[in-house]
């Protein structure tokens, strides 16, 4: 989530894939330019700082200027595969590991307020549709991000998809759920990975804002908060390469 988003992946990201020996990591990137969509200089900053491969969310298509990277299947970032098929971006890519390909694919759920208006296939009948003609494309792992409001679907997508995916990671809330497991089927899930950035702020934008709005119902726009102290939420999933399933999934939230 903006600046301080980038500032909390430097501070804490090269640490960590030393510590677990991290083989690539997979961020969603939709609000870092300010807190809207993901400027082309951002997106290369991230990627130095050892980011393999961007998600999608709502916001990932607000500026025009990532538009080339989003067709290129070389580029590694994508928007939510159940966009009308008529939006820039291609649905789904393959991220290259010396392991081998790992399939990964976004997924948006309803989103309250926001592009109600668009017409969104159905993200369950969506994932379906792209493991059936990726079925016979070798792979490492299937990584599903699930960039929803409800908690709902949150839960139910990752029992839908249990089994036949490595795992299912939800987003958007912002704030991480602590509901991390292996399901039955030994597919990771968690409802929300939560986010990196300001802690002490209403989902990275300046609290007095935030509540002036609510208390008084004022009508001034969001303006994230520049200076804070950071907070840095990721799982850790370790999986089987063969049976592209999960052995362990494992939160981490560390703040400062
Ligand atoms: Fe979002």
């Amino acid at each position: 989530m903006g600046d301080l988003g980038v500032r909390s992946v430097k501070s804490y990201l090269k640490d960590l894939i030393k510590k677990h020996q991290v083989d690539f990591v997979i961020a969603q990137a939709e609000n870092v330019d300010n807190g809207k969509g993901v400027s082309v200089l951002k997106y290369l900053e991230l990627k130095n700082l050892g980011i393999n491969f961007f998600t999608g969310g709502n916001w990932t298509l607000f500026n025009p200027e990532i538009y080339s990277y989003l067709n290129d299947p070389n580029e590694p970032i994508i928007r939510p595969a159940n966009y009308p098929s008529n939006y820039q971006g291609l649905e789904y890519k393959y991220l290259n590991t010396k392991f081998g390909q790992v399939l990964i694919i976004s997924l948006l759920g309803k989103i309250v307020g926001r592009d109600l208006k668009i017409d969104f296939k159905n993200p369950l009948k969506t994932a379906d549709d792209i493991l059936e003609k990726e079925k016979n494309t070798p792979k490492i792992a299937t990584i599903v991000n699930f960039h929803g409001d409800y908690s709902s679907e949150k839960v139910v997508i990752g029992h839908y998809l249990d089994g036949r995916v490595t795992a299912v990671i939800g987003d958007h809330w912002h704030v991480p759920s602590n509901d991390a497991r292996i399901l039955f089927n030994k597919t990771a899930h968690i409802s929300d990975v939560g986010m990196n950035g300001s802690l002490n702020s209403s989902l990275g934008v300046k609290l007095d804002i935030a509540i002036d709005r609510w208390l008084n119902g004022s009508k001034l726009k969001n303006e994230l908060i520049k200076e804070d102290d950071l907070q840095f939420n990721a799982v850790l999933i370790d999986f089987n390469i063969k049976t592209g399933l999960a052995n362990s999934i494992k939160q981490i939230r560390l703040t400062s």
